[in-house]
């Protein structure tokens, strides 16, 4: 492999090094760019630019590969858990059946969240989205847990409280929000099952555990937990760039997430299958809005900036739906809506030219509306899932030696010098 490109311009030659990773994925380091030749790049969102060399999370877009510290995501769907999958993405390896053991036992020992918290829920409007609630709640953790968070035990600690209270926060955001008593959560549940007992659990009907709901949140979950340098990921990592501490960074994260061309697809996705089905199931329609440039309606839950494939998540989340509904004896009109969609759209020259094929938000809500989950809640459930990432993302960059604050730079397309016009002297409007 060369060692070196060389950059020309007006005569004059520049080297610039050439940087390999483990599955041969070739950058350009540009550290010294401006310094030796003047010029910066120029690359809005990023969609050729390496932010950070990272160890975490692998994917191929042109194969639809995913792999979580080098482990295919189909194999932990099928065989591992949620708590398990976090300690791998968090920790860089599997854990030892002790190390588990104290992983769960310190999670349920944090999950509890300060009862002082409950009066801030309460005064959110009624109708507020329950992703502005985790967000601001997330961000208030700092000022009801302002230890520090230098030592490698002091992070571990922030890091192990912060899984285990989330879920108990979007699990009293519902409960709350609709005006029903608070569940805490329990010792002797794990970690799915205490969140669907939080949120589920009343005093009149005690909630029932069906075994493949828990599978499916766990699964859900599993999918979700990191995907490399994506939108919300890269805000934690900008935003802690600048040493916040670790709250305010995936607060940053969630805010980042709720936006509907990201973790906020899965709720837009229902929302689309939901208008299909009440205008009398035109799918087709859809499709043919889509690929209208005049019009800016989207295929909500197609397309992904680096699948150029079928997302790996949708495959599974897809048979996902299949399965659960059949152990449910459940039929949901939206997932026949959703196939048929997918059958038109995924044959159409418009989505093969565009590369355009279903992403991980095109069946999740039809799961999560399976198991229970109210729509306004589906990128609360992405947070949850996406949290270990995150998490594993903001100390790797903490870790890392060439990492500094983030402060790109720009190409200035305004106004030359000029000067102050006092008032007396200005063009009346
Ligand atoms: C997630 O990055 C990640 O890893 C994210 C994620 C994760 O796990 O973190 O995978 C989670 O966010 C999945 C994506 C969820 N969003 C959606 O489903 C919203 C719908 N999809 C899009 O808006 C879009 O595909 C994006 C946002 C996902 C990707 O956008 P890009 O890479 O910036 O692509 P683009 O908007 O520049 O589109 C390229 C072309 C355009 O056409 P041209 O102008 O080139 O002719 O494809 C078209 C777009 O109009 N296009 C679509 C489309 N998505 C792209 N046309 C119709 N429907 C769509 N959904």
């Amino acid at each position: 492999m060369a060692e070196y490109v060389t950059l020309t311009y007006e005569g004059r030659s520049y080297q610039l090094p050439v940087i390999e990773g483990t599955e041969n994925e070739r950058g350009i380091d540009i550290l010294r760019l401006r310094t030796d030749t003047g010029f910066i790049t120029y690359d809005p969102g990023f969609a050729n630019t390496g932010a950070c060399k990272s160890g975490i999370t692998y994917m191929d877009g042109e194969k639809g590969i995913l792999r979580y510290r080098g482990i295919p995501v189909e194999e932990l769907a099928e065989r591992s858990t949620f708590k398990e999958t976090s300690y791998l993405l968090i920790n860089g390896r599997l854990p030892s059946d002790r190390e588990l053991r104290n992983f769960s036992i310190m999670l349920n020992d944090h999950s509890l969240v300060h009862e002082d918290m409950k009066t801030f829920y309460q005064n959110f409007p009624r109708l507020s989205h329950p992703m502005g609630i985790l967000s601001s709640m997330v961000n208030a953790l700092r000022s009801f847990y302002p230890e520090l968070q230098v030592t490698e035990e002091e992070i571990n600690f922030t890091v192990t409280r912060l899984l285990a209270k989330v879920r108990t926060m979007a699990a009293m955001s519902y409960k709350i929000s609709r005006g029903h008593t608070v569940v805490y959560p329990r010792p002797d549940l794990a970690y799915s099952e205490n969140f669907l007992n939080m949120m589920f659990n009343t005093p009149v009907k005690p909630y029932e555990f069906i075994k493949e709901v828990v599978r499916a949140l766990e699964v859900f979950w599993i999918l979700h937990a990191d995907h490399e340098q994506n939108c919300s990921t890269t805000a934690v990592r900008v935003v802690g760039s600048g040493r916040v501490n670790l709250y305010a960074a995936i607060s940053a994260g969630m805010s980042a997430l709720w936006g509907p061309l990201h973790g906020g697809a899965n709720q837009a996705v229902i929302e689309m299958l939901s208008d299909i089905h009440a205008s009398g199931g035109d799918y087709r329609k859809a499709v043919e809005r889509a690929k209208d440039k005049n019009d800016s309606f989207r295929l909500m839950g197609f397309g992904h900036r680096v699948y150029k494939t079928y997302d790996p998540r949708a495959k599974i989340m897809k048979r996902m739906c299949d399965n659960l509904l059949e152990a449910l004896n459940l039929a949901d009109p939206l997932l026949d809506i959703a196939k048929e969609l997918e059958e038109v759209a995924v044959k159409d020259p418009y989505f093969v030219d565009h590369n355009l094929y279903p992403n991980v938000d095109f069946y999740s809500g039809i799961v999560l509306r399976a198991i229970g989950i109210p729509t306004n809640m589906f990128t609360v459930m992405f947070a949850i899932g996406r949290l270990p990432g995150w998490i594993a993302q903001w100390k790797e960059s903490m870790d890392d030696p060439q990492w500094r604050i983030s402060r790109p730079r720009q190409i200035y397309t305004g106004p030359l010098e000029t000067h102050y016009v006092p008032m007396s002297e200005r063009e009346p409007s």
